[in-house]
């Protein structure tokens, strides 16, 4: 295909301040407050297209707004706060775009002034975007390292939220994995315990029961996380959320994590210690059929949102 008739990598419209702006419109001023201290909140979460249904269905929506409405309020930052009003701009933009296939979206606060200080908590500015999106890391099956960086701490910065400051922890865990030869990473609390990977929450299985870090483990508070807690208990499985040792991971019989763009992906190994027989278990299988079949609307909870009339 030549250059001249290749796809666009990316939709047409994004949203700034509830209206469609061409891709390359979106902007902010050099000297924003969020570039130069990295103010800002932002979710990130997925619609599934259903073939059968001929329906594009988000996952959450009012979940991933509610946690930007409370990382909006940890960090100070006067945003928008009418959840109905943000999750009709996001439906909004999918069906402007046309989007017909699974789909990542973000919706991100900026505080946006001419000449930004790092106690701004305004003007605040909304982009939201919503893009094609398959398998995150490209790979079923990761291969994780144990970081020598600790999971950022409830006493300096706030990980059970999604401020964009956050993230230059986790990108420096996944650098440092990646350097390493592995494929994703886990980072621990500062006390010692197995907390969450870059991007993703842990759930392991040991002695046949399911066990996930609690939220006072410096983890963000995931919405998939808490998915796959309410469908495990759905499935009768027998459910901790209690601390884990980095050596409980190792012993584990199952391991996997979970993340809106992450999905439910096994662990194969730790620190090359080989979980299981490397293969996905059983408890991870089931629940990847029950999370496949909740994102495509094929579920008791009322999880899924139509985008489309
Ligand atoms: C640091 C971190 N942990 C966990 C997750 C998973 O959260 P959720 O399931 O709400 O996407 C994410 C997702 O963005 C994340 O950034």
């Amino acid at each position: 295909m030549s250059a001249a008739t290749a796809e666009p990598k990316h939709p047409r419209f994004l949203l700034h301040d509830g209206k469609l702006v061409d891709y390359a419109d979106a902007r902010l001023h050099v000297l924003s407050s969020t570039l130069k201290y990295g103010v800002g909140v932002f979710e990130g979460f997925r619609a599934y297209w259903s073939a059968d249904a001929g329906q594009l269905y988000g996952f959450r929506l009012d979940a991933h707004f509610r946690r930007l409405v409370d990382s909006m309020r940890v960090v100070e930052i006067d945003g928008p706060t009418d959840i109905g009003d943000l999750q009709e701009q996001m439906t909004g933009l999918i069906r402007a775009n046309d989007l017909r296939t699974d789909l990542h979206m973000r919706a991100q606060v900026f505080v946006d002034s001419a000449d930004g200080k790092p106690h701004d908590r305004g003007p605040a500015t909304v982009f939201m975007a919503a893009i094609p999106m398959g398998n995150y890391f490209g790979a079923t099956g990761l291969d994780a390292q144990i970081s020598s960086w600790a999971r950022l701490s409830d006493r300096s910065m706030p990980p059970r939220i999604k401020s964009i400051a956050n993230y230059q922890n986790g990108r420096l865990a996944q650098l440092e994995a990646t350097r390493h030869g592995y494929n994703a990473a886990l980072l621990m609390t500062t006390d010692g315990h197995v907390s969450e990977g870059p991007g993703y929450n842990l759930f392991i299985v040991r002695h046949g029961r399911l066990a996930t870090p609690p939220v006072t483990d410096s983890i963000l508070e995931g919405v998939t996380r808490d998915s796959v807690l309410q469908l495990a208990r759905d499935a009768g499985l027998e459910v901790d959320v209690r601390s884990i040792d980095r050596t409980e991971l190792y012993s584990a019989e199952e391991a996997f994590v979970c993340g809106s763009a992450a999905e439910v992906n096994h662990l194969r190994s730790v620190d090359r210690m080989q979980i299981g027989d490397g293969e996905a278990g059983p408890v991870t299988r089931e629940l990847q059929v029950r999370f496949r079949q909740a994102v495509l609307g094929q579920t008791t909870h009322p999880w899924t949102t139509p985008v489309y009339p």
